[in-house]
């Protein structure tokens, strides 16, 4: 069957936008299956960055249709705001490009207003969220309590199923959380509005998808967040809400078990993390500095989604190690080799100590990463701007020995690696 998966490997941001547009040129569909505009995909395309925190990357490319799956929580004015800016930037997106799932969750202010409150309860030990109000929203999903996407279709239950949310959360917002309340009416006439607009995109996605592979035609599943941001399988409670590993593709989908011929797992050539949590491998200082950038980029080590700056460190091979098994990735594309010309010497981890005790694997999973340090292995950096390279045997020995280290670590191909943010400026691994 012609599906391939693309996740990240990590605390999200490795470049998985920029890897599904390269792949989407090969693809027919392209389908987000978790998370909501928490997520921030970058595509470079020439003079155009896109930013896209819903729609799939894929969409830059006029041949694909872009599915929002069941698995996702959807901001409905995020979303027309994008299919605005997408417009606006020349590429034409409507209804006949995009399917929005009917049972997808809508996120509305007071889902918002909801996790900015409990971000500011949790005080200094807050999660960092993005403040999109995704943990609210997948809560009330959970909990039997929310509202789908469907449930715009008919604007007289809908207005009064939203007033009546609003109202609900109003009392945790002013009873526990001692906050202002939303005016339940205006959320309500505010969402009945904009249910016109996305009326027309509501679909029975997974009937679309099942067709289409049946007729084999190709879909490419694009993860948001990673692997270490996923609810079950993170650093958990810093983690969103989500199931962002690639056996989520199936009920996020609603494809039934299919085979898959790739699930692609994207890394950063080393480690960030925007938001709280634990970070073994976390540098400060100078080569903190190099490697985040000082914002001048577009590509520098910024939050796409709020703009914060990212914590920066070494590629932790563990947990990479880790989150090829949990997702069965068949092959790796690494992204920014670029950004590590000029360090003299590159580390990674290759195990964790606790006392005199050595690990391989980690003992209780990430989410318990405190009593453990890092064990690095050093590498020789290189000095050379490898930006205008596009072959294997052109780029530096020492980032050839580090990619063969990391595929020998790991027993996982690097298919690729992208040395910029344009969609030429990748590099094929030859074995
Ligand atoms: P995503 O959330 O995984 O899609 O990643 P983001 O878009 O949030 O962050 C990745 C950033 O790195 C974006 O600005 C990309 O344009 C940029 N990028 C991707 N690959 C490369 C690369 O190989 N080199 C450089 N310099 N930038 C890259
Ligand atoms: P993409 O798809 C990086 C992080 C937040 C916070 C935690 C919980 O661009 O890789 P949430 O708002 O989801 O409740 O926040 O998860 N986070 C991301 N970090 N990239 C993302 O998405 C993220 N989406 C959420 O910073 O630590
Ligand atoms: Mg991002």
């Amino acid at each position: 069957m012609p599906l391939d998966i693309v996740i990240g490997t990590q605390w999200g941001d490795e470049g998985k936008g920029r890897i599904v547009d390269l792949l989407a040129a090969q693809a027919d569909i392209v389908a987000r299956f978790n998370g909501g505009d928490n997520a921030g995909h970058t595509v470079t395309v020439g003079n155009h960055t896109f930013k896209l925190h819903l729609i799939p990357s894929g969409i830059i490319h006029p041949h694909t249709v872009g599915v929002l799956g069941n698995g996702m929580v959807i901001n409905p004015s995020s979303f027309l705001s994008e299919v605005e800016m997408l417009q606006n930037a020349g590429v034409q997106v409507g209804p006949d490009r995009l399917r929005i799932s009917f049972a997808a969750h809508l996120i509305t202010p007071a889902h918002r207003a909801m996790d900015l409150a409990q971000e500011t309860a949790r005080g200094s030990g807050n999660l960092g969220t993005t403040g999109r109000g995704i943990g609210p929203a997948y809560t009330g999903k959970v909990s039997r309590n929310g509202l789908r996407i469907e449930d715009m279709l008919n604007p007289v239950t809908f207005m009064k199923k939203v007033q009546a949310h609003v109202e609900e959360v109003n009392q945790i917002l002013v009873g526990l959380y001692h906050t202002e309340p939303l005016d339940p009416r205006a959320v309500a006439r505010e969402y009945t509005n904009c249910a016109h607009h996305i009326i027309p995109y509501i679909s029975d996605t997974g009937l679309l998808l099942h067709q289409a592979l049946q007729n084999g035609q190709r879909v490419l599943a694009e993860g948001a967040q990673g692997t270490l941001l996923d609810i079950d399988h993170g650093t958990y409670p810093y983690v969103t809400s989500s199931s962002a590993v690639a056996p989520a593709v199936y009920t996020g989908l609603g494809i039934g078990i299919t085979p898959v011929d790739r699930v692609v797992g994207v890394t950063k050539a080393f480690q960030t993390r925007v938001g709280s949590g634990p970070f073994p491998t976390e540098v400060f200082g100078k080569t903190a500095e190099r490697l985040r950038g000082t914002g001048k980029n577009p590509w520098d080590e910024f939050g796409t989604t709020t703009g914060r700056p990212r914590r920066v460190g070494w590629l932790d091979g563990v947990l990479l190690r880790y989150a090829l098994r949990v997702n069965g990735v068949t092959e790796l594309m690494m992204t920014k080799m670029d950004v590590l010309s000029g360090l003299t010497t590159l580390r990674l981890s290759v195990g964790y100590k606790a006392g005199d005790e050595a690990y391989q694997e980690l003992p209780l999973g990430p989410a318990n990463l405190s009593p453990f340090e890092p064990v690095y292995e050093e590498l020789p950096g290189w000095e050379e701007d490898v930006t205008a390279v596009r072959r294997w045997t052109d780029l530096p020995p020492q980032a050839r020995a580090y990619v063969r280290r990391i595929e020998d670590y790991c027993g996982v191909p690097v298919r690729r690696v992208s040395v910029g943010p344009e969609r030429d400026q990748v590099v094929d691994v030859h074995n």
